[in-house]
C-alpha cells in the first residue's frame, strides 16, 4: 500500500529503511518509550522483519515516512495488531528533526483513512506510556480516547486508547 500525503511519501516500510530507522531510534527522545535499548541496528532489523510478516498476513503494516521534496526519511507510521488483545494499533514515530511540524497527523490521518475505509475496521487503538505527553497529545488529537490499563509482553504498563470508526 502507497499512501501519500501533501507532504509525505509513505511507501510500505521495507529492508531497505532499516538503517535510516535504525538512525531515528538512536536518538534516546525518540526510542525512550518504544522499545529504547531493544531498537539497536540489529532489533531495528529484526522488527521491520516482523512489520514485513505482519504485511504478508494481515494486508496492513507500517509505512516509511519520506520528505515530498527531498526523499529524506523521516520516520514511520502504519497499523499492527496486538493479538493478545485482539486489537489492531495504529502507531507512529518521527526523527526529533521531523517533529513539530504536523507530520505525524498527517501520516495517521492517511491511516485513520484506510482502516476505516477499505480494511473497514472498525476500531483502533493506540498504545501509549503514560508519561509520552507527545504521544498522548496526538492521539487526542486524531480523536482516540483512553480505554485501559495493560501491561504488554514486555512488562511495560501502557494506557491502551481507543478510536471507533466514524
Ligand atoms: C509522537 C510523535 C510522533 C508526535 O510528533 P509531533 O510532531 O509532535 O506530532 P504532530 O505531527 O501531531 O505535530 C504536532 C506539532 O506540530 C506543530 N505544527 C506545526 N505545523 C503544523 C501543521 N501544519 N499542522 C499541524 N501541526 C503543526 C503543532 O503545533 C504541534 O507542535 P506542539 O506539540 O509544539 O504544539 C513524536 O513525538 C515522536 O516521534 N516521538 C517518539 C516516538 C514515539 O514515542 N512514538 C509514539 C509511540 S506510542
Amino acid at each position: 500500500m502507497h499512501l501519500e500525503t501533501e507532504r509525505l511519501l509513505m511507501p510500505p516500510l521495507s529492508g531497505e529503511h532499516t538503517g535510516a530507522l535504525a538512525e531515528v531510534y538512536a536518538d534516546r527522545d525518540v526510542a525512550r518509550y518504544i522499545g529504547g535499548a531493544t531498537l539497536d541496528p540489529e532489533g531495528t532489523a529484526a522488527q521491520v522483519a516482523r512489520f514485513e510478516v505482519v504485511r504478508r498476513e494481515h494486508g496492513f503494516g507500517q509505512s516509511a515516512l519520506l520528505d515530498r521534496n527531498t526523499g529524506a526519511f523521516l520516520g514511520r507510521a502504519g497499523l499492527h495488531p496486538w493479538p493478545q488483545w485482539g486489537e489492531v494499533e495504529l502507531g507512529y514515530v518521527l526523527a526529533r528533526d521531523a517533529q513539530g511540524r504536523g507530520l505525524a497527523a498527517e501520516a495517521a490521518r492517511a491511516w485513520l483513512d484506510v482502516a476505516f475505509g477499505e480494511l473497514g475496521l472498525r476500531r483502533l487503538t493506540a498504545v501509549i506510556h503514560p508519561a509520552n505527553t507527545p504521544s498522548r497529545a496526538l492521539a487526542g488529537r486524531l480523536g482516540f480516547r483512553v480505554h485501559r490499563e495493560e501491561v504488554t509482553p514486555a512488562g511495560v504498563r501502557v494506557l491502551v486508547h481507543e478510536r471507533h470508526a466514524s
